[in-house]
């Protein structure tokens, strides 16, 4: 990821200042700051939901920044995996549907066993045919979690990922995106103010929230 002068703008307001930054292949960062210095607009912008005002943002070496949206559909579909702030889950699906729905859309393919294993490993099997809604806020987070890692994303990209979360399944979602993101070579990028895992990471970028 490699962002050039890059800043965004909403009503006539800067929101969200970064300039040039640079996150290396297989990189871990920690996306910090306070309420609304930006990180989930820096987090729309890297993943092509949201055009900057100003700047240009490159993912895997492509302009997401600059491309028509259906290419930055497929850049986001094939590279990047994404946990919402607002899980956005599909309702009508249950967590494992939405997994193996998830890996149809990434890879063109399935993999059962490896959507059984993810759902294991966030605690979720006793609810893997619960539909979202039936979930808690934490048990939504972990299913969200384990939906962006179905996909084997190059990029994982998640926002405020263990804000619901007790110390221990905060501790063991962290334990999960460290492993995956190494096991399969990923680039990791969190936003959080949860000073239990910041200490994670070696990267930290740094917003400020504007005057
Ligand atoms: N659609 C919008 N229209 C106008 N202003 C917006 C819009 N979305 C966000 N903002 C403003 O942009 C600023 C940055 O918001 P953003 O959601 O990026 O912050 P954040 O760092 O993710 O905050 P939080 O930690 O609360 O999630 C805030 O002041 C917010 O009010
Ligand atoms: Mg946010």
């Amino acid at each position: 990821m490699e962002t050039r002068g890059l800043s965004h703008v909403r009503d006539g307001r800067t929101v969200m200042q970064i300039g040039d930054w640079q996150l290396q292949p297989r990189a871990h960062a920690l996306l910090l700051g306070p309420s609304g210095s930006g990180k989930t607009s820096f987090i729309n912008i890297a993943t092509g939901l949201l055009t900057p005002s100003h700047g240009s943002i490159q993912i895997a070496g492509q302009p997401m920044s600059a491309l028509p949206p259906a290419s930055r559909d497929a850049l986001r579909r094939q590279t990047i995996g994404l946990v919402f702030q607002t899980l956005r889950l599909i309702p009508a699906l249950s967590v494992s549907a939405n997994l193996a729905l998830a890996q149809q859309l990434a890879l063109g393919r399935v993999d059962a066993a490896e959507i059984d294993r993810l759902i294991a490993r966030v605690g979720l099997s006793h609810r893997a045919h619960a539909r979202p809604r039936q979930l808690s806020q934490g048990e939504g987070q972990r299913a969200a979690i384990a939906r962006a890692l179905a996909t084997r994303p190059r990029l994982l990209v998640a926002d405020e990922p263990t804000s619901a979360l007790d110390d221990a399944n905060a501790a063991a979602m962290i334990d999960l995106m460290f492993e995956t993101a190494d096991a399969t070579g990923a680039t990791l990028l969190v936003a959080t103010h949860d000073g239990r895992i910041a200490h994670r990471f070696a990267n930290r970028l740094n917003l400020v929230a504007p005057a």
